[in-house]
């Protein structure tokens, strides 16, 4: 089975990605709804949530794990990495590289949460193997919450999110990296107001690549996921909305057992 957790749904993005890119896999997730967010929580804390997280999954027969969310990516990769000894995918590498290879003028923009923006996590990545980029990022802690409340289409998201992205359009960024796992689902907005010349990478579908790329090199790990087409959801807190939300970014029926860590 592959293992997908997030702080609460935006990681279902990464599910249906992973879904598309690599159909027939065995998928446990869980989103950790009655933690959420993790965006403006201490490292120590989120670090805490993602070790535990990560111990439900390979408790669940998980074989390789995929942090499907920025926050955590940012900063626990390294202690989730010290702690397990499992095949590790988080969202931060793949969605940098797909940012490398697409920006023509090195003018790449970053959005995410308090945490991951201050982690710096970007501008190191991106900078290490490509010194000569110039990285602009913004918080955008609003977002979040209006994705978790539904508000994809209203007025006042797309007046927020074009004031978040305001700095960013100034700087003539020609590529757009969405940090944040809930950001695919304001994609529609994002780019009416970035505009049609920016190039907007959603990190869900970079890492279904990296992922896929991954299992075709290693076929023997490959060969000890199972591969019945099933995925089972877990989540710390089931709700109506969870559930609603689940199913209108899957597209299917959604069933939801409910875990306390
Ligand atoms: N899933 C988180 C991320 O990708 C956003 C939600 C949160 O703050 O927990 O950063």
């Amino acid at each position: 089975m592959i293992g997908i957790f997030d702080s609460g749904m935006g990681g279902l993005t990464t599910v249906r990605a992973i879904i598309e890119r690599l159909p027939g896999y065995d998928l446990v997730y869980f989103g950790d709804n009655a933690r959420t967010p993790y965006g403006n929580k201490s490292r120590e804390t989120i670090i805490h949530y993602a070790l535990q997280n990560t111990e439900f999954l390979l408790s669940q027969g998980a074989k390789i794990i995929i942090v499907a969310c920025n926050t955590a990516s940012s900063v626990a990769t390294d202690s989730i990495q010290q702690t397990y000894h499992v095949p590790l995918f988080e969202v931060i590498s793949p969605a940098v590289d797909c940012a490398l290879q697409t920006s023509k003028h090195l003018q790449i923009g970053v959005i995410g949460t308090k945490a991951t923006i201050s982690s710096n996590i970007y501008p190191f990545k991106i900078k290490a193997k490509c010194p000569e980029a110039r990285v602009f990022s913004q918080a955008c802690p609003l977002l979040v919450p209006l994705v978790e409340e539904g508000w994809l289409n209203k007025p006042e998201t797309r007046m927020i999110v074009k004031k978040y992205l305001i700095p960013l359009k100034t700087r003539q960024i020609d590529t757009l990296i969405l940090g944040c796992t809930h950001y695919p689902l304001l994609k529609k907005s994002i780019q009416a107001k970035i505009g049609k010349r920016t190039t907007i990478i959603d990190s869900s579908i970079a890492v279904a690549d990296s992922v896929a790329d991954y299992l075709q090199s290693n076929p023997e790990i490959d060969s000890q996921l199972s591969k019945q087409g099933q995925t089972t959801f877990y989540v710390s807190d089931v709700t109506e909305h969870f559930q609603k939300t689940a199913e209108t970014i899957l597209k299917r029926r959604v069933h939801l057992n409910y875990v306390r860590l």
